[in-house]
């Protein structure tokens, strides 16, 4: 019988190095087989984690979020959206308006899709003007024109499509202006540009984009029902990458459906998982997953292994997954059970291309839902995808198509369902980029304690070496009576 492993059992032996400072350590790596990312960092396609505003922060800081796919297809379309027009250089198709609609429309508007402004337009698209938030919210009477209110065509500023980066920064700058329309020979709407995207450029130097300069996002897809809709749809929005997401990943269902997506929708890439074994990887790759998401029973809120039996302690899987990987090229996702910075330098070194994170950013101000205060301390709520309040929501949502009224809803799951994830409560941690600065140095500085100048030489370097308890318990402050 093998022995499986976890991070906590092992430790990286020190190697000889000659990295000067943590900062020469270059963390650049493939979070798909065409995605490319400046830090290994993922976020988890959950509810109680990943929405456009944990993917616009994790793509900013050059990892990338997941958004999950426990949202009505239209909903998480427009999450996807809001990552793809965060910031650009060019936005491509800006958010517009018709003359006659009100301000209180636009006020929706304005502050569903958290935008500044909103380019004006006919039916033809010709530009009739702009109408920016400073423009109406302090206006009292919420049912004018938008027509009204808004900077008319003839004051406007504006630029021909394909102006240089170089002279759009010039007339936003000389006129004082924040918003610049691109229009078309016709006068027709082409685009936007704005100061704050161009800001951004400067202050977010390493962040994952397109060849458009938007951010990146990736989507999580389900394998039965409305799947190739829904990828359909996301791929519209602009999403760069699928998620096919299933629990048991090496199964009939996942194949079938990586496969349809690649045979269906072309060029895409798509990340299938989850498994937890070298053929489970070999497996999907096969089938023509771009990357491959490793972790059976290793999530924090996670009850699959207590509940099935069922799973692979995660440092393991993700050394078998790799081997069942390594002449392909296709990266690894490592997901779940990083709980500490040295479990991510762990995970890579084992070969994992990057890490998935859930519960960890669930405490961030970034993951969906509010704070909650208990006994003077600031919480925010998580919970495993297939726990039972999750899959409660699942059916209430989608009851709509059935009929049927919540309580019987509700009494079926309870009766039906085997729940093999639990939810609660983790200590509020602020902003996600205070996280993500922990985690990448502690992985850098874990670098240089193997000698590593890249992952790969990380990789290659690593020497694992299993500990005991009492060595774990060595490694944890001890004899002291902890302050902070
Ligand atoms: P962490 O440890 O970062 O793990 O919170 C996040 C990952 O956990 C998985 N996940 C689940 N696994 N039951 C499971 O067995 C669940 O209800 C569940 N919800 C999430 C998932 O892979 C996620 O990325």
């Amino acid at each position: 019988m093998r022995v499986g492993l976890t991070f906590d059992d092992v430790l990286l032996v020190p190697k000889y190095s000659d990295v000067k400072s943590r900062k020469d350590a270059d963390i650049r790596t493939s979070f798909t087989r065409g995605i490319q990312l400046s830090v290994p960092i993922v976020s988890a396609n959950m509810d109680t984690v990943t929405e456009a505003a944990m993917a616009v922060a994790l793509a900013r800081l050059g990892g990338i979020g997941v958004i999950h796919r426990f949202l009505s297809v239209e909903e998480q379309v427009s999450e996807v959206l809001k990552v793809k027009r965060s910031e650009g250089v060019v936005i491509e198709d800006p958010i517009t308006l018709g003359p006659d609609r009100t301000v209180h429309e636009a006020l929706g508007l304005i502050g569903d899709r958290d935008i500044g402004g909103i380019v004006v337009v006919d039916r033809s698209r010709k530009v009739l003007g702009l109408l920016t938030r400073r423009d109406i919210t302090l206006e009292d009477d919420l049912s004018r024109k938008v027509s009204e209110v808004m900077t008319p065509r003839s004051e406007l500023i504006t630029a021909r499509k394909g102006v240089s980066m170089e002279d759009a920064k010039k007339t936003l700058h000389s006129n004082r202006i924040e918003k610049l329309p691109l229009l078309d020979g016709r006068g027709n709407l082409a685009g936007l540009i704005t100061s704050k995207d161009i800001m951004k450029r400067k202050q977010f130097p390493s962040a994952t984009k397109d060849s458009k300069g938007r951010l990146r996002v990736a989507a999580a897809v389900g394998v039965k029902g409305d799947h190739m809709e829904r990828s359909r749809r996301l791929l519209d929005a602009g999403a760069d990458a699928l998620v096919v997401d299933i629990a048991h990943g090496h199964s009939a269902y996942a194949i079938d459906t990586l496969k349809e997506i690649k045979r269906e929708l072309g060029d895409v890439e798509v990340v299938a998982g989850n498994v937890a074994t070298a053929r489970g990887a070999l497996d999907l790759i096969k089938a023509g997953a771009d990357a491959v998401k490793v972790g059976v029973g290793s999530g924090s809120i996670c009850v699959t292994r207590v509940v099935t039996g069922s799973g692979v302690p995660q440092l393991t899987a993700i050394l078998d997954s790799v081997r069942g990987a390594a002449d392909s090229g296709v990266p690894i996702v490592g997901d779940g059970g990083i709980r500490v910075p040295g479990d991510v330098t762990k995970a890579l070194a084992a070969g994992a291309s990057s890490v998935m994170i859930g519960s960890l950013f669930a405490g961030t101000e970034e993951s969906p839902g509010p704070t909650i205060l208990r006994e003077g301390v600031r919480y925010k709520f998580t919970r495993g995808m297939a726990s039972l309040a999750a899959s409660v929501d699942r059916r209430v949502r989608e009851k709509g198509t059935a009929g049927q009224r919540d309580d019987e809803v509700i009494g079926e799951v309870i009766e039906e369902s085997v729940p093999e994830g639990v939810e609660g409560l983790i200590p509020y941690k602020g902003r996600v980029d205070e996280v993500v600065k922990q985690l990448v140095g502690g992985l850098r500085s874990g670098m240089s304690y193997s000698g590593a100048h890249s992952l790969a030489e990380l990789r290659r370097n690593a020497e694992f070496m299993r500990i005991t308890s009492a060595g774990y318990k060595e490694s944890l402050p001890h004899d002291i009576r902890k302050v902070v």
